[in-house]
């Protein structure tokens, strides 16, 4: 199992905040926001890792991780030249998964009371988390026998209540089905297209989060301040 942290984008719903600095390493609590995804990645079992960001930024990361060794982990890193979407990171990361399979963490995403992940080796395992407006994020619609009907990025009226948190696993397939994908209207791979393929080919399995895992995604100026206020309880 490979692991990417995709930490690159303009983080542009956090301006000024992120006019100079890169979102993934603002602080949420005590630590630099990119820890967090980390640690819920080793948690799942994961010990290599390929960080991607922006040129300017990606020298940062290393600053801070190295080659991971002070961790006990392996770390590489990979350039995304302009925010072309999430489901680029496959293609850029091609050489890095090699024949493994792949788990991708978004690195403004922050989880909390994940289980261990069991080694896959088939399809692709995406979560759902219930929430109030899920407008803003990828949507997942259920039957009443629990089986996914339908994905859509971004609803204006969404189907379900339940949101797509930014923590996908896939067989080694990904990075092929990645390079068929073609740009969506705001210009980017997205990795709902991606989640797409797998649910045509009966492929994708789709896990609720069971009460106690908590998911934030702190992009905005509300949940940067949430995400700080949970870790901090959390910790104390
Ligand atoms: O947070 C979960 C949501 O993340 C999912 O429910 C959506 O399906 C998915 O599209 C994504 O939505 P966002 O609009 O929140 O994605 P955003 O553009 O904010 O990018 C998410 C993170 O990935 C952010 O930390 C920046 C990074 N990123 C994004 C893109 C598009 C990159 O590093 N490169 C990129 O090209």
């Amino acid at each position: 199992m490979k692991g990417i942290i995709l930490s690159g984008g303009t983080g542009s719903r956090l301006y000024p905040l992120t006019q100079t600095v890169n979102k993934q390493l603002l602080p949420v609590y005590d630590k630099p926001m990119i820890y967090y995804p980390l640690s819920t990645m080793i948690n799942c079992g994961f010990t290599e890792f390929c960080i991607i960001s922006s040129p300017e930024h990606l020298p940062l990361y290393e600053r801070i991780f190295g080659d991971g060794t002070q961790f006990g982990l392996k770390i590489c890193y990979k350039v995304q030249y302009k925010p072309r979407g999430i489901a680029e990171a496959f293609i850029i990361a091609e050489d890095f998964i090699g024949n493994d399979t792949v788990g991708l963490i978004l690195g403004d995403n922050i989880f909390h009371g994940m289980a261990r992940m069991k080694p896959f080796l088939e399809g692709g395992i995406i979560f759902a988390y219930e929430v109030n407006d899920p407008s803003s994020y990828g949507v997942v619609e259920f039957n009443d026998d629990n089986q996914v009907i339908s994905i859509e990025e971004k609803p204006t009226e969404p189907k379900s209540k339940y949101a797509i948190p930014g923590l996908y696993f896939y067989d080694n397939n990904v990075v092929s089905y990645a390079k068929t994908l073609k740009p969506s209207g705001r210009g980017e791979l997205e990795i709902t297209d991606l989640n797409k393929i797998y649910l045509e080919k009966q492929k994708l399995t789709v896990i609720k989060f069971p009460r106690g895992t908590a998911w934030l995604d702190a992009g905005t100026p509300e949940t940067l301040f949430q995400s700080g206020a949970y870790i901090q309880s959390i910790q104390e």
